[in-house]
Parts: C-alpha cells; structure tokens; sequence
C-alpha cells in the first residue's frame, strides 16, 4: 500500500469499557498506521463518532464518559495530536452539511441493504414484530453520515474491521454517484483497509472478547483486575506433563494475540513439551500484560484527571479538521449550486 502523501482516517465509537481484543484489534494498529501515514508525508486523521453513538446511546453522563474514556485512552496509547487531527465529530459542522447533500446521492435502497439495519429488521421479523419497530432514521442514515466523515477530508484509506468494510464501499458508491452526476471526480473515492493479521482475540471463556459477553481483560484494569482475569482464562484438565498441541489451547491462543514473539515460542514449546502448567502460562500472561499496558494505564489515568486538556487537544484537532474539510465541501457546494 502506498502511503506517500495520502490521507488515512479513522473514526471510533464511544463505546463502554475497553478490553484488551479492543487493544491488539482496534487501537494499536490504528495508531501503528497513522505513524506511518505521518512517516510517508500523509496526514493521519482520527476522530471519535458521538453522533454516530445517539442511536443507540441516549444517556448523556454515558455519552460523556464513553466519548472522553475514547478519548484518553487514544491519547494513552500513543496519538499525538500535534501530527493526527484528533477531534470529536459533533465539533465539525461541515461533516453535517456534507450529510445533507450526500442524501442526494444515495439510493435508498443502498441503506435497505446496510447490514445493521437489515440485521435489527431480521431480528423484528424474527420476534413477529413490524420490520421497522424501534428503528429510529439514524440507524437507517447510519452510513451517510460515515460517508460523510470519509468523503469530506478527501480521505484515501480507511483502516476498518471486518463489519465496516460494507460501509466504506457504499461511501465510494455515494462518491461515484455524485462523480458521474457531474461529470468529474467531485469527491475522492476511497477504499477500505481491512487489517487481516489482527486476529479476534478470545475473551476467558473463548468466545471472541467483547463487552456484551462479559469475558473480557480491562485494558484499563489495576494490576490486580488483569491478574483476577487472566487467572480465571478457561483450562482444560490435561495432564501437566502431557505434551500438548498449543492451538486447542485459550490460554496459548490469547498469549498468542498479546504478548511479544520470544515470549509467545516459550510458552508454544512449553506446552508441545509438557510441563509447563497453565498456573505458570496465566502468571506469565499476567505480568506480559501488566508490562505492557502499566505505563499506558498510568498515562490514560494522568489525561482522566486532566481532562480539560484533552477537551483542548480535542477542540484545536476539530479547528484542523474543519481547515482541511471546507475547500472539499465548498467545491462540492459551488459544483451542486453553481456557486462561484
Ligand atoms: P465489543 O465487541 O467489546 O463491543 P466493539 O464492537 O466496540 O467491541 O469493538 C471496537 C473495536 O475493537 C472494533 O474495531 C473491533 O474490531 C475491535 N475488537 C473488538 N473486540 C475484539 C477482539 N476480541 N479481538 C480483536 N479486535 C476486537
Ligand atoms: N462506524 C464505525 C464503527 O462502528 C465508526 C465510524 C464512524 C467510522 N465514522 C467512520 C469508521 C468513518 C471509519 C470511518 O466502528
């Protein structure tokens, strides 16, 4: 992928608390790209998606603390808002205006085939209920307003997970859309990255890590919380000396997606040996982890307590945001109504 002078984007949700698959799947990689979008001339742009979060998150003392929990916890692990834009898209009313004439473009029937929508229509027929029940006109708008977030930076690459890609695609359909309506690039097409090598990591109880299961390792955890989780990591009965093999294993499967290489082959070739207990891979586990996120959690706790700082950082980033968001949303502006 070439990286020379593009712009990478990233939009995150507030969501509740951060677990440590959030970490290796989500939070780390991101931050690992912007650096080297910044390296290669580019600018990395990030941002946190609080309108995105009103559909379905409706208490404002959550949505507070969800957005600034997102926030330091960015900043903790290494996001430096004097080279990322860092901002908060509710600061940013061009994203706004550039929704509205998006919707312009947009089929409707592209936002029939979006997959949450089409997922919370499944799960009301399901139930017998009416297809629509509960579904409010963000959900159903949800991918406008993320094409919105992309289209108006001019963004060239949008690393996403898996579920997001189908979003990202219908944004350069919208963006094609409105190219061809004019007869010229408009907007600029951009494409999803989709980082493959950042496998799912388990929760404790081997189903994927994640909040609704109640299996996760905090990333913000005390020393003491990482140890009760990693210490409570699903085992089997196997003999200690047994030889063992480490991909049936949750424990190893887990080291595997946190813990440095070296680390990682001894605990592999202590398992295929036999012999080493899963008492001393949990104790091994505990401390990599602690190693690892100790400093992070200091930093995150340190910008918690300060945190009109961050509301400045996050304020200058959205001043940035909307300097590199006009020209794009006024060309488009001048191109739909003839505006000189
Ligand atoms: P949760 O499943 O806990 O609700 P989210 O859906 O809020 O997590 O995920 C936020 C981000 O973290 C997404 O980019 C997602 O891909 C990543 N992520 C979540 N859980 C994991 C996991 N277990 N392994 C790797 N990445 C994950
Ligand atoms: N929809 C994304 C998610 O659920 C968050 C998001 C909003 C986003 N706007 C975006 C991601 C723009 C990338 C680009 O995770």
């Amino acid at each position: 992928m070439d990286l020379q002078n593009k712009i990478v984007l990233t939009g995150v949700k507030p969501t509740g608390t951060l677990h440590i698959g959030n970490y290796v799947g989500a939070l780390k990689p991101a931050i690992e790209l912007g650096h080297e979008v910044l390296a290669n001339g580019g600018k990395h742009v990030m941002f946190i998606a609080d309108y995105h979060a009103v559909n379905y998150l409706k208490n404002p003392e959550e949505m507070q603390q969800f957005t600034r929990q997102i926030a330091c916890a960015y900043l903790a692990c290494g996001v430096n808002p004097d080279q990322t834009i860092f901002y908060r898209q509710s600061d940013v009313p061009e994203v706004f205006e550039m929704t509205t004439l998006l919707t312009n473009f947009t089929p409707k029937g592209f936002m029939n085939k979006a997959h949450a929508y089409k997922a919370a229509v499944d799960k009301n027929v399901a139930k017998g209920e009416p297809a629509d029940a509960g579904i409010n006109m963000g959900l159903y708008n949800y991918p406008i307003l993320m094409a919105a977030d992309i289209l108006t930076y001019g963004s060239d690459y949008v690393p996403v997970g898996k579920d997001q890609v189908q979003h990202v695609e219908i944004t350069a359909d919208i963006a094609g859309a409105v190219n061809a309506c004019y007869g010229k690039q408009v907007l600029k097409i951009p494409q999803a990255i989709t980082q493959e090598f950042a496998a799912v990591l388990p929760g404790i109880d081997g189903r994927k890590m994640s909040k609704s299961y109640n299996n996760v390792i905090p990333l913000f955890g005390s020393a003491e919380e990482i140890k009760k989780a990693v210490m409570s990591i699903k085992t089997d009965s196997q003999d200690i000396n047994a030889p063992k093999n480490p991909e049936e294993i949750l424990l190893f499967q887990i080291a595997r997606g946190f813990c440095a290489p070296e680390l990682v082959q001894e605990i592999e070739e202590g398992l295929k040996k036999g012999g080493m207990g899963y008492g001393t891979i949990k104790k091994m586990l505990a401390e990599a982890i602690a190693t690892e996120l100790g400093p992070i959690h200091d930093k995150y706790v340190d910008y918690m307590a300060h945190y009109n700082k961050v509301e400045e950082m996050l304020r200058e980033g959205a001043q940035k945001a909307r300097v590199l968001a006009r020209p794009v949303l006024d060309n488009f502006k001048a191109t739909v109504l003839n505006q000189k």
